[in-house]
């Protein structure tokens, strides 16, 4: 029988992982991850044709090209539901005033913090601000992240977010890695706008959503919900503003204060309430009910040395599906890596490796309305897929410090792959074997 064409076979796999489905997999549910050992994954265009065992599709396909995971783990891409990756200029100084004991609050308070990455945004062109950002999409690529959520925010004025916006859109076009771009204009009150800040929510409401979603340059809405930022009044203004546009929400809620951002989550009916380090009993119920999806984001107290963290294992028996993500940003947590993540959400909130690897995968893609495309490797959906050299998928969360990337591959493309490792090759090992001979 003549085998079928296929454009890529993924062989050699010590296993493959997956969550499966397309929405978002709830409490118990969340460490439901099959692992199928010895398959195969069969790649045509830019979908997931088969899973199977791997002699029987190597028998079955002919394939254009074969990527050998060299007995690693194969996983499906990774989906960062959370990050700020417009930004020009790095905050490692408020690093260090945090080493010595200033807080994040205090740094912002004293016109550091976010407002200091809006100077650097603000004078920065859109050239520089493309060429940052794809570095850092090359980056998350690396790190096994095939689709980012990205938000604006640095700007705060309707022409430096629209800018921020633009350049998410350009840089979409020529990098593999997918971004969901996300309107954060009330991400603080701007300078000029301190004395009288509701002048700057009437500007958000009637003058950037307006632009930004005629544009069709966000997806999402976000708004910083603390007391210091805006309140919840303001926020619920600029979120039902938003909704009228078309744009979904997403919430700062309850980060650092107990504020009530997740109760309002559920209100309006976001599509995620994200950190939650403060949330109450009442947040955590109002978003089960409304099937709010949390998003944490361990790595930033960490970050931070704020001592609150959220209650990761709280929100998971409580039915909710939370998924996991960076904030990469350069306050608050300047690290890209989702499986790095994973190992802290084990390390910190008592999350299985299985449990991590859903909220890194199906969970955030549901989280961004994309579960029935991504998320999961699954015959039928898009073709975005990790190559690991992980022996099986715990190690995801076992192993820190180090990418255990190999091999991207987005929309059935191979789209980065390590050179083979010099001290494991064949070659290198015979020549340390006759070094320690002589
Ligand atoms: O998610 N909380 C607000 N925004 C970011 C921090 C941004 C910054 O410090 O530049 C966060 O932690
Ligand atoms: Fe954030």
């Amino acid at each position: 029988m003549p085998r079928e064409s296929i454009d890529l076979l993924i062989t050699g796999a010590a296993e493959v992982a997956t969550a499966r489905g397309s929405t978002a997999l709830a409490g118990d549910e969340l460490g439901t991850v099959g692992v199928l050992e010895g398959a195969a994954v069969a790649i045509r265009g830019e979908t997931l044709l088969e899973i199977g065992p791997e002699a029987e599709l190597v028998e079955r396909y002919e394939a254009a090209e074969v990527l050998d995971a060299e007995g690693g783990t194969v996983l499906p891409g990774f989906v960062d539901a959370h990050t700020h990756p417009v930004f020009d200029g790095t905050r490692e100084e408020e690093f260090v005033l945090r080493l010595q004991g200033a807080r994040y609050a205090e740094i912002a308070a004293a016109g550091g913090g976010i407002l200091s990455t809006v100077r650097g945004v603000r004078s920065a062109s859109r050239e520089q601000l493309l060429v940052l950002l794809l570095e850092r999409l090359d980056r998350f690529l690396e790190l096994g992240t095939t689709t980012v959520e990205a938000k604006s925010g640095y700007g705060l004025t309707t022409e430096d977010e629209l800018k921020c916006l633009e350049v998410l859109a350009e840089a979409a076009r020529l990098h593999p890695v997918e971004v969901v771009p996300t309107f954060l204009g009330a991400h603080d009150v701007p300078e000029e706008h301190r004395s009288a800040p509701e002048r700057y929510v009437d500007m958000v409401v009637q003058e950037m959503l307006p632009r930004v979603a005629e544009a069709g340059l966000a997806r999402y809405c976000d708004v910083f919900t603390e007391q210091h930022t805006f309140g919840l009044e303001a926020t619920r203004r600029i979120a039902r503003a938003a909704q009228e546009l078309g744009l979904g929400v997403r919430l700062h809620a309850d980060q650092l204060t107990p504020l009530g951002g997740a109760r309002l989550a559920a209100e309006l009916g976001a599509a995620t309430a994200d950190h939650l380090e403060h949330v109450d009993e009442a947040g955590m119920e109002a978003m089960r009910e409304a099937g709010v999806q949390p998003v944490l984001c361990p790595l930033v107290p960490l970050f931070l040395r704020e001592p609150q963290e959220a209650p990761g294992r709280a929100l998971v028996s409580r039915g909710l599906a939370p998924a996991l993500a960076t904030d990469f940003n350069p306050g608050s947590c300047y690290i890209q890596s989702l499986p790095e993540v994973a190992s802290w959400a084990a390390l910190r909130y008592g999350f299985t490796p299985a449990e991590a690897l859903t909220a890194v995968t199906l969970n955030a893609a549901a989280s961004l309305d994309l579960g029935a495309r991504l998320g999961t490797l699954e015959p039928g959906k898009q073709a975005d897929v990790v190559v690991t050299d992980l022996p099986n998928a715990q190690h995801l969360a076992y192993e820190l410090a180090r990418s255990p990337v190999r091999a991207v591959v987005k929309r059935g493309r191979v789209v980065d792959r390590k050179s083979t490792r010099l001290n494991s090759s064949h070659a290198n090992i015979s020549y340390a074997v006759f070094c320690l001979k002589k």
